[in-house]
């Protein structure tokens, strides 16, 4: 079974879910955000991690579509926090209605989230439960981390990736541990299985970063610069503060706090520019990269045939290297 086939299967679980119907504004923003569609990795990842252990993956669908909706309402909340216009090339939920609906909504799809779960067989649903809720925390963590560093003039590289491990790295991790426990596989395995999902998750948020920059706003579907415009304490940015001379870090420091929309895109071409000066894009794919090659070692030690690693492995490089 191939991704296309994966991917169908998913999308078809996805249309089959009844979200609910009044009133109206709570529900419709549900519908709205996840026709949006999206690349759909998160259930991918539970599906191909099932797979790993058995070819049979119908069981674990209803879980992989909680995970999309879990996303999903995350994506929801996040883009409030961040004041996002665009998301999937379309307006936000919060633009397209207001914040308090999509606080709302958002809070019935983490709901709907745990209700999709529900229907794993008895004996793993108490694990699952629990290794979902400890993700769910962990993502709040490092979405207040997130908000706290744009407010702070100092922080760590470590601290970072601290950060993005808790507010997007763990989910990835999960699924795949989802799929693998989904499918009764060896402790050990769903170990190295999120192990590998976590630091695929480090590289996936730095390309995030990344794409924020250097992104073709039309395929990203979201504001290029909107890091920048929020003082996000990102990789690139991290890196730049470190090794900017005197001038650079005037400019940096000169642009801070400045969130007005009227000098944003003047904003974003000065701090551009200084990460264009210091070679930041590479040094983002370089640390890629490296989080890369620590994901493959736990896709190494995975005791399954190789044949049954190809595919997921294919997956992870094509995530290092997207444009979406
Ligand atoms: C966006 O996730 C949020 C991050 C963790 C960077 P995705 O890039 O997976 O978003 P969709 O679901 O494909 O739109
Ligand atoms: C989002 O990080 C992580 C979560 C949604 C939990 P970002 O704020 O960078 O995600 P995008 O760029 O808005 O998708
Ligand atoms: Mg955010
Ligand atoms: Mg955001
Ligand atoms: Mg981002």
């Amino acid at each position: 079974m191939d991704i296309s086939t994966l991917s169908d299967k998913i999308n078809y679980t996805l249309s089959t879910l009844r979200y609910g119907e009044n009133p109206a504004e709570l529900y419709e923003p549900i519908r709205y955000i996840m026709s949006l569609g999206g690349k759909r990795i998160r259930p991918l990842l539970v599906l191909l991690a099932a797979k790993m252990y058995d070819e049979d993956v119908e069981s674990a669908l209803l879980p992989a579509a909680a995970v999309e909706v879990f996303h999903n309402f995350t994506l929801m909340h996040d883009d409030i926090m961040d004041k996002a216009p665009l998301r999937r090339g379309q307006q936000t939920v919060h633009e397209k209605w207001n914040a308090n609906i999509a606080i709302l909504s958002g809070d019935v799809m983490l709901v709907q989230a745990y209700q999709l779960l529900l229907g794993v067989e008895q004996d793993k649903l108490s694990q699952v439960l629990k290794l979902f809720s400890k993700t769910a925390a962990d993502v709040c963590e490092g979405q207040q981390y997130d908000m706290n560093f744009e407010q702070r003039e100092q922080v760590s590289i470590q601290e970072y990736i601290h950060m993005i491990t808790l507010k997007t790295a763990v989910l990835l991790g999960f699924s795949l541990e989802l799929g693998a426990v989904l499918q009764g596989a060896p402790a050990a395995d769903a170990e190295h299985l999120r192990l590998f999902g976590n630091n695929i998750g480090i590289a996936f948020q730095l390309r995030d970063d990344l794409l924020d920059v250097y992104g073709d706003k039309d395929k990203f579907g979201k504001q290029v610069g909107g890091d920048i415009l929020s003082d996000k304490k990102t990789f690139l940015m991290l890196t730049a503060l470190e090794q900017a001379n005197q001038e650079q870090l005037q400019t940096i420091v000169g642009w801070r706090s400045h969130t007005n929309e009227s000098i944003a895109e003047e904003k974003v071409r000065a701090i551009t520019q200084v990460y264009d000066q210091l070679n930041i894009r590479q040094q983002t794919e370089q640390q890629i990269e490296l989080y890369f090659q620590k994901a493959i070692e736990h896709l190494d030690s995975v005791q399954v045939p190789e044949g049954q690693k190809a595919v997921i492995r294919g997956l992870a490089l094509q995530l290092m290297e997207r444009d979406s």
